[in-house]
């Protein structure tokens, strides 16, 4: 009798002590299992409860008490230690999943704008508060939009003056100028030559020259038409002295000196004043103190027919500058190449 108790003693204690050590819910299912057993597997308690009937039957009271102790708390411990358990685990799982929101941030990679749009929404807002609106034309277009339309038919020899990129479509090429535009936007929004019109036309234009420092086989132009019922020169002139007066921060003297394109007559150059005070007027200038920004001219009469407009009554004024030219200027930039090689770190500094 005394071995059975002492063996049950003994059972005690060490459920206790592997129930201490059990730090998981696993460990503890297991402990569980092992002392109270399964549906299939009888526990070490209940094995050795089978024993009782091995003792005298005056021992078998005694021991049954005690063995109904041993098990009361036993089960009170393993439930103490379970939530003991229960609460370490969830410590650890949020601790596990916690956001230390005093780490460094990782800084997002900002995009910034191309210096050519930079330039193209500068100039876009100035004629913008003078009235004009955008209009956007193809850089694919026909060879009659290029040049014929525009007073040059074919063999002209004015034609030579922009070296084109022809496609393996007869009669497509890429534009060479933004003028082509003025042709389309005189269709589409002129109302069979009934409205006046005052509009800008950005866009990329291309050139099959020789790439150097100077000359890009694409940049970009914006081109400007404005046709009314009494449009002159002057209406050119003032709109050139406005622009220069927010573009360069210019008193607002302007020069024209003849030119030559089919599609305007009189045809001129513009040049804008900026003096030769400050430093950055002697660089934009080259320190003659005249800076060139734009061709331009009158309309000619058989392109404002073409798009549909009597030049007898109407008349208008066009001009197409480069805004890369002007970019260099005012940032300096010693090479054409720059703007669509895309180095970031020509890009970047913008
Ligand atoms: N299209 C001309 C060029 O590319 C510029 C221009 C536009 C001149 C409009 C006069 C009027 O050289």
């Amino acid at each position: 009798m005394s071995t059975l108790l002492e063996q049950l003693d003994q059972l005690e204690q060490d459920a206790l002590a592997t129930l201490h050590n059990a730090s998981t819910s696993e460990a503890l299912q297991a402990w569980h299992t092992h002392y109270f057993g399964s549906k299939r597997t009888k526990g070490a308690l209940e094995a050795m409860l089978g024993l009782l009937s091995s003792l005298d039957k005056a021992e078998r009271p005694a021991f049954g008490k005690r063995a109904n102790e041993v098990k009361q708390r036993l089960l009170e411990a393993f439930e103490a230690r379970k939530a003991q358990v229960k609460e370490a685990e969830l410590a650890a799982e949020l601790a596990s999943g916690q956001l230390d929101v005093t780490l460094p941030g990782r800084p997002p990679t900002m995009g910034r704008l191309h210096p050519t749009t930079l330039t193209h929404r500068r100039i876009i807002a100035i004629f913008k508060r003078m009235g004009f609106e955008v209009y956007r034309s193809p850089e694919v277009e026909t060879d009659e939009m290029n040049f014929g339309l525009l007073n040059m038919p074919e063999h002209h020899p004015a034609r030579d003056m922009w070296d084109t990129f022809y496609t393996t479509r007869s009669g497509v090429i890429l534009r060479t100028h933004t003028s082509p535009g003025q042709i389309r936007v005189m269709r589409e929004w002129g109302e069979n030559g009934t409205r006046p019109l005052r509009v800008i036309l950005p866009g990329m234009v291309y050139r099959y020259e020789q790439v150097t420092a100077r000359s890009e086989s694409q940049f970009t132009q914006i081109e400007g038409l404005v046709i009314g019922r009494n449009i002159t020169m002057a209406d050119l002139k003032g709109v050139f002295a406005e622009f220069a007066r927010h573009m360069f921060g210019s008193a607002g003297q302007i020069r024209f000196r003849g030119s030559y394109f089919p599609f305007t007559e009189p045809s001129v150059e513009i040049d804008v004043y900026l003096g030769t005070d400050t430093p950055r007027a002697r660089m934009l200038t080259k320190g003659t103190g005249w800076l060139e920004i734009s061709g331009a001219g009158m309309v000619h009469p058989t392109v404002l027919r073409n798009g549909g407009y009597d030049p007898e009554e109407w008349s208008g004024f066009a001009f197409g500058m480069g805004p890369e030219r002007q970019a260099m200027r005012v940032h300096g930039i010693n090479d054409i190449r720059y703007f669509w090689q895309n180095d970031l770190r020509f890009l970047e500094q913008f």
